[in-house]
């Protein structure tokens, strides 16, 4: 990675790092031949991408833990926008599974004429922020997010990855792909793994036993994929991302902001998410 070079850049208005994204991968995106049998999980950065790397491959493949341990996660459950797909797409097997951060208006033609099954997955916003606070810190092909206060005020104004969350949330909310759409929360897979897992079997369709759940749970728990070099990124070279500073892997728990968001933080932060959501039909899980 060449110091002088800007880490990010802007994509049809949204920030995306440079390290890991084209023009060439995003337009790679954008030609993307969906097929109806592929498996699509949509996060906003932050709100269980990883996690859905290590559950849709297990599910999947009825519990064959063959693929999270053999395959880092970013191959074996690749992002539709990132320069790693053009390289694997030929050896994903079918039902493919894919992630990607893309809001629902940049999906490509085929995704809309296909019958691919999305698995949106939001996470409640505040913790989304700490949780990208540390990993700014962590991935230094990112800029430095500089203070707490400082860095806030990016992801307020969506000069983050993937630009605003609340943008974000709203063009999947309203996305109308009726059966072909599950929306889980980080807290409900949080709360309850195994119910959650069940959730998403049924959703594609297979039929697992309670054995197979509970082993499934079991190796997409926080402290089994904290342990598998796989999913965890140790395999990533320090240059890129530094586990001394935070691990990606970092606490897997549901409001870490009450440990970091001051009263006057807490007050701006929802301030402004609420008036972004005013007038929305949609109902978030979460008090704001
Ligand atoms: P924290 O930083 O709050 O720990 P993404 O994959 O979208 O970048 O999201 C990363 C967040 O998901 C991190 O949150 C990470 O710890 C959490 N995460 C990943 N796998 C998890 C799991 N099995 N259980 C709970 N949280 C998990």
């Amino acid at each position: 990675m060449s110091p002088e070079r800007e880490k990010c850049f802007w994509y049809r208005g949204l920030p995306v790092p440079a390290e890991t994204h084209s023009l060439d991968s995003l337009r790679f995106a954008e030609d993307f031949s969906f097929r109806d049998e592929d498996v699509l999980a949509v996060t906003y950065p932050k709100s269980g991408t990883i996690w859905m790397q290590e559950i849709l491959p297990l599910v999947l493949n009825g519990g064959d833990l063959t693929p999270v341990q053999t395959i880092p996660n970013w191959d074996r459950v690749p992002w539709l926008e990132e320069k790693r797909l053009a390289l694997v797409l030929d050896q994903l097997t079918s039902p493919r599974a894919l992630v990607t951060h893309f809001p629902f208006d940049l999906m490509p033609p085929s995704f809309h004429t296909s019958k691919a099954k999305v698995i949106y997955v939001m996470r409640n916003p505040k913790d989304v922020l700490v949780s990208s606070y540390f990993f700014h810190q962590m991935a230094t092909f990112l800029d430095d997010p500089g203070t707490f206060d400082e860095f806030m005020d990016k992801f307020l104004e969506g000069r983050v990855l993937f630009g605003k969350w609340t943008d974000h949330v709203k063009s999947w909310m309203k996305a109308e792909l009726g059966d072909r759409i599950l929306y889980m929360t980080y807290e409900d897979m949080v709360e309850d793994l195994p119910g959650s897992l069940r959730t998403i079997s049924h959703f594609l369709g297979k039929n697992l036993s309670d054995q197979v759940i509970d082993k499934i749970a079991e190796t997409c728990s926080f402290k089994t994929m904290k342990d598998n070099k796989m999913s965890n990124f140790s395999l990533v070279p320090k240059m890129y991302m530094d586990s001394d500073k935070s691990p990606f892997l970092r606490k897997g728990i549901v409001g870490d902001w009450k440990n970091h968001l001051n009263p006057d933080q807490l007050a701006r932060f929802c301030s402004v998410i609420r008036k972004e959501l005013e007038g929305q039909s949609m109902s978030l899980p979460w008090s704001l």
